[in-house]
């Protein structure tokens, strides 16, 4: 059992019998259980930072920020060192108070983690400035060229989770460290810059911006975007940025952003962040979208859907109350954002769009959720199916897998069916309310649970039953099963076309993208080219605009040799950065050499199309070493 396991029962234990007074004298709090983040080089118990005026040059010619990061900090007076994480920064001087010049110490490099820089401290030290340089291969940051984008003009834009925002900021990159920030950024005439905080909406002529985030937020929600972005307002707290050439589609997809909000606001309390805008990025964004505080990161794929695919929307408006308002103190903890949001996404789907619609996204996730645990089992991988992760030497994207995502909705949903929907609720609101601009690790919830779900209203629950799913392996035979009507008919639908070989009898006008998605998993593996050849005739799939259709299309395709789709599946992956849909092609492609020899070939041409986050995955599956 790991020792924080053992701690959790310890503290329960604890918790539920009647204490003497010599037992509460020496009783465990939860700061005991504070843990230290294997990810971040910083001490915070000994001096942490708390707000960051950031003044920055951003050169397109060179692909290099120059800047000066000057920190206020809070330390105990004896301290006499602050470590920030650095990955890949040029350090040129460091500075305490107005002109105090030290000498700076840069430790060897770790590959993951790169390199603590440590700075000596005096007793009146209050600010601590650094001046720097990036590298043009920083890891967060990918410069796109004028043909790279939609609207031929150059673009950046940053992806600091989970540890990467130290390749373009030297900081306390520690998802358990918060802070409020000021920034100057100066960009070539022509673009306007934009960052996780309060935005301008029009470009300026001079190329100067300022920001101000007064919210304290972690470093792995540290963002910053350029480009020649248009700024539409879609309601009163919300809007949309997006290159001219994007935009209209962008608002059609996205015109209902006010009422997710406000959908969101009645289900689990006030938004903090008083605006809510949504930059959609060049299609060479890795993720489908990125919370970062005021300003969600979103693929331009979600545009092309029909409206279902804002679903992803919902998942990062969510995330306004999971994660960025209470935060997982450690990358281990990584269930508490994620898991917590999906349950969220959910229960606001749902109310937008009814339960039937919400049940299509859990039976989703319910079919990921078998399916990568039973990968992650037979690969050897048993411990990173406990929503705990032990991420300690790894990179923590490995931890985005459905464990976190899905494994965490479904105990959440448990947790509800338990305690019924009203008290789960309010224990919700409890939650974000207390915790709000704090971290939290696991342990640390499962004690507020304890309390305020169950102590609250008497509900008994075996702790095996938390112990299951947090620190036990696979799927736990108390997972609640969703059931999904419209799937259901989408599966009787595909038994009556191989039953009549009828192509017509699908019934498949009023399907959403879901439904299609749900039919593809349903069809059997005897099927042969000739039904591919029917399906593409009916549907139009090789030339379908929908991201989510083709990914599944051309993994079919790759499968039948249906080499009509190739042609799109190459375009699809030279102009498409997010990872979730190139991983897999890519990874069926290699299944088979006469495919392998296509993957790689599309692979050469497309590489320089991706963010570093995607190319990193994608080097190790295909074995790609650059020349
Ligand atoms: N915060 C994540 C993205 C992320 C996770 C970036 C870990 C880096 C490390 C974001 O909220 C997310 O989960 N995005 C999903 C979409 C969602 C609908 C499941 C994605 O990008 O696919
Ligand atoms: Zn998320």
């Amino acid at each position: 059992m790991r020792k924080t396991t053992l701690l959790f029962f310890i503290v329960i234990g604890l918790l539920s019998c009647n204490e003497n007074k010599e037992m509460k004298k020496n009783r465990i709090t939860t700061n005991d259980l504070m843990q230290k983040d294997d990810h971040s080089f910083s001490k915070p118990q000994e001096a942490v930072i708390t707000h960051l005026e950031w003044d920055a040059n951003v050169d397109f010619e060179t692909k290099t920020i120059v800047a000066v990061a000057k920190f206020d900090i809070r330390k105990y007076p004896s301290t006499s060192e602050i470590i920030l994480d650095t990955k890949n920064l040029q350090i040129e001087k460091v500075w305490r108070n107005q002109n105090d010049t030290v000498d700076f110490f840069l430790n060897k490099a770790d590959e993951v983690l790169g390199q603590a820089l440590h700075i000596p401290l005096s007793e009146d030290s209050k600010t601590i400035s650094i001046q720097y340089k990036t590298s043009p291969n920083a890891e967060a940051l990918q410069w796109l060229s004028a043909q790279q984008t939609a609207g031929n003009a150059p673009f950046l834009f940053t992806q600091s989770q989970a540890i990467l925002c130290r390749s373009w900021i030297p900081i306390q990159d520690s998802p358990a460290i918060r802070f409020t920030y000021e920034a100057e950024v100066k960009v070539a005439e022509g673009n306007l810059a934009i960052m996780s905080a309060e935005n301008p909406q029009e470009i300026d002529s001079t190329g100067n911006y300022s920001f101000k985030m007064r919210q304290p937020i972690p470093a792995y929600l540290m963002a910053l975007a350029v480009g020649n972005l248009e700024f539409h307002k879609t309601g009163k707290q919300t809007g949309i940025y997006a290159e001219p050439a994007t935009m209209a589609k962008a608002v059609t997809a996205l015109e209902d952003l006010q009422s997710f909000l406000e959908t969101a606001e009645k289900l689990y309390g006030k938004y903090r962040w008083e605006q809510f805008d949504v930059l959609v990025l060049p299609p060479s964004f890795p993720f489908g979208g990125m919370e970062n505080p005021r300003l969600t990161f979103a693929t331009p794929t979600i545009l092309s859907g029909d409206k279902s695919l804002v679903s992803l929307i919902a998942h990062e408006l969510a995330h306004s109350w999971s994660g960025n308002l209470v935060t997982n103190a450690s990358w281990n903890d990584f269930w508490l954002n994620e898991g917590f949001t999906v349950y969220f996404e959910y229960r606001i789907m749902e109310e937008m769009y009814g339960k039937d619609y919400a049940e299509m996204l859990a039976s989703i996730s319910f079919k990921e959720l078998t399916e990568e645990s039973r990968e992650l089992i037979e690969n050897g991988n048993v411990k990173d199916t406990h929503l705990k992760l032990d991420l300690e030497g790894r990179n923590p994207d490995v931890g985005m897998t459905s464990i976190a995502y899905d494994k965490g909705y479904f105990f959440l949903r448990l947790l509800e069916e338990i305690s019924g929907r009203e008290a789960f609720d309010a224990f919700l609101q409890q939650y974000f309310k207390e915790y709000a601009f704090r971290s939290i690790n696991t342990e640390q919830f499962l004690i507020y649970l304890e309390q305020n779900l169950f102590g609250k209203n008497e509900i008994v629950v075996p702790k095996k039953l938390f112990s299951d799913w947090v620190y036990g392996a696979g799927i736990p035979t108390s997972i609640p099963k969703p059931y999904s009507n419209r799937f259901k008919s989408v599966e009787e639908s595909v038994q009556r076309w191989l039953d009549t070989g009828n192509i017509d009898t699908l019934n498949a006008e009023d399907w959403s993208t879901h439904e299609f998605l749900h039919f593809f998993h349903q069809l059997p593996d005897s099927l042969e080219y000739n039904h591919l050849s029917i399906l593409d005739d009916k549907f139009d799939f090789t030339d379908s605009e929908n991201a989510e259709i083709l990914s599944e299309w051309f993994l079919l395709a790759i499968k039948k040799d249906y080499r009509r789709a190739f042609g799109a599946m190459e375009n699809f992956l030279v102009n498409t950065g997010r990872k979730k849909f190139l991983m897999p092609i890519y990874g069926e492609l290699i299944k088979r050499e006469t495919h392998k020899r296509v993957a790689l070939s599309i692979y050469r041409k497309a590489r320089q199309n991706y963010h570093f986050v995607s190319y990193n995955s994608l080097d190790k599956l295909l074995n790609y070493t650059s020349d």
